[in-house]
């Protein structure tokens, strides 16, 4: 990367602000959500098995239902798309998916070894499905910005209303929902606590 590509790319990263406010009534057409939604799976995942699953609403009716769902935050009615990212609990499921063109000897091993996995780890379904999801979640925020929309990553919206009103399958955690679209109003600037506060070197 030289120098002018990597200003650039340090102001694209320091220029994402979450938008709250959008214009109305913008369609995203298939076309650039799916360019976006290729982008943001190009994120990695252990295993590479790709927990996230993208739930895309576009009709105003259910726009209308999330607002309710997340306790009345306009930016899920006014943005173009709200696509909630969800995380894959059964993962390991995919495991011979992923590798249908390896070699039938490495692809047994792997299944053996991601079943291994989620059968003797306690908890690790949902931290893989909810870490490797908010990779992608972030990545399709980029994704957005780098073809000229805007986002805002939220958590705030009743988990079980959603899943009730959406028919969400147990086997999918929501992770976060992410309205998508044009901002009316540029997001604020905030900041960001200082690096002594959040690294540590070496150890505690
Ligand atoms: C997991 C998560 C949940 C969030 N939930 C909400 C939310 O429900 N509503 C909202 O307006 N913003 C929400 N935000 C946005 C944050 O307030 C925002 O990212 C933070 O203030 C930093 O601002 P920036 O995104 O503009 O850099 C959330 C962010 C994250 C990462």
């Amino acid at each position: 990367m030289n120098t002018e590509n990597r200003f650039s790319a340090e102001q694209f990263l320091t220029s994402r602000r979450s938008v709250r406010q959008y214009q109305k009534g913008l369609v995203l057409s298939d076309a650039e959500l799916n360019e976006i939604l290729e982008l943001a799976s190009r994120a990695p995942s252990s295993w590479n098995l790709q927990h996230w699953r993208y739930l895309v609403v576009r009709e105003q009716a259910n726009k209308e239902k999330l607002l309710k769902i997340a306790f009345g935050q306009q930016q899920v009615a006014d943005a173009a798309a709200v696509i909630i990212v969800l995380g894959d609990l059964e993962a390991n499921k995919v495991t011979s998916k992923v590798y249908e063109k390896a070699a039938p000897e490495i692809r047994d091993l792997m299944v053996k070894q991601v079943d291994g996995a989620y059968a003797n780890n306690p908890g690790l379904a949902r931290d893989e499905a909810i870490r490797n999801a908010s990779l992608a979640a972030m990545q399709l925020m980029l994704a957005a910005k780098a073809k000229g929309y805007d986002t805002v990553p939220m958590g705030g919206y009743n988990k079980d209303a959603l899943i009730s009103e959406f028919q969400i399958p147990d086997r999918y955690v929501p992770v976060v929902m992410i309205p998508i679209g044009k901002a009316e109003k540029e997001g604020r600037a905030t900041d960001r606590l200082p690096l002594e506060y959040q690294v540590i070197h070496e150890r505690f």
